[in-house]
């Protein structure tokens, strides 16, 4: 496997080439944004954090039979993936009331979401990420109603394997925002699953252990993401 050009930077995470076109390799850098990226951030070690708890979380997803892109934890901060086409949908799955549907609705936060819920926002930084509903997704020929139910049924799925998962590891799943992709006339799980895309709560303590600290300066970042890394590498 030769690392080839570098084909797109994003906020957190850095896309190269291969010599295999259907592969590529994500770079998880150090970098840290929040509020379409106003507030930003270089911190060390970071990447290599999310790396390996992206990697945990990808290959527990596989084996449960959810399909993603992941195929292997390269190295610290790299991981092999497919090459997919990105939907510009972000999907966001909430168990308890936490963050923009607090300060939006007014919901008192920790309010217990049972179903779930299930929410989609456009993926644009400039328009500051909107909330769509399925019309609007077909509008804009985003996605086709196939591909949304699809999403929602692989974005609950998840939820239920990685709430059940932390559960037993004395953390609270409070949501998640999860991407997907098209592969081979498939939707695939792409981008990545980390504590910068979830909140994790501390069952005893209430600590957030995500990147809530970095937004609300709630404590030192890499000491929450440690937290959770060891949680999970206790249990290979
Ligand atoms: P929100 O409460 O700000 O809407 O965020 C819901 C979840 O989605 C939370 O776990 C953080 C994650 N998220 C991202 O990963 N990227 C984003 O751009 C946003 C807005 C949220
Ligand atoms: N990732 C987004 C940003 O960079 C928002 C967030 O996660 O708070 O602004």
């Amino acid at each position: 496997m030769e690392k080839r050009e570098k084909l797109y930077e994003g906020k957190a995470k850095i896309i190269y080439a291969t010599d295999e076109p259907d592969k590529v390799i994500a770079y998880y850098k150090d970098d840290a944004t929040a509020f379409d990226a106003i507030k930003k951030a270089t911190i060390k070690g970071k990447g290599e954090l999310n790396n390996r708890i992206a990697s945990f979380f990808f290959d527990l997803l596989n084996r449960e039979g959810i399909p993603t892109h992941f195929i292997k934890q390269l190295s610290d901060r790299e991981m092999l993936i497919k090459r997919v086409e990105i939907i510009p949908v972000e999907v966001v799955v909430r168990n308890l009331a936490a963050g923009s549907i607090v300060r939006r609705l007014g919901i008192p936060e920790k309010t217990k979401f049972e179903p779930p819920l299930v929410e989609f926002y456009l993926k644009n930084d400039e328009l500051h990420d909107p909330i769509l509903c399925e019309q609007h997704i077909y509008a804009m020929g985003l996605a086709t109603p196939e591909e949304v139910a699809k999403m929602r049924e692989l974005a609950l799925k998840v939820n239920e394997i990685l709430k059940k998962f932390m559960e037993e590891q004395g953390i609270t799943l409070v949501d998640f925002k999860l991407e997907f992709g098209r592969k081979d006339g498939e939707i695939v799980l792409a981008d990545e699953i980390s504590p910068d895309t979830c909140r994790f709560w501390d069952k005893k303590t209430g600590e957030s252990l995500d990147k809530d600290r970095f937004r609300f300066d709630l404590g030192d970042l890499v000491e929450g993401y440690r937290k959770i890394l060891e949680k999970l590498e206790k249990k290979q």
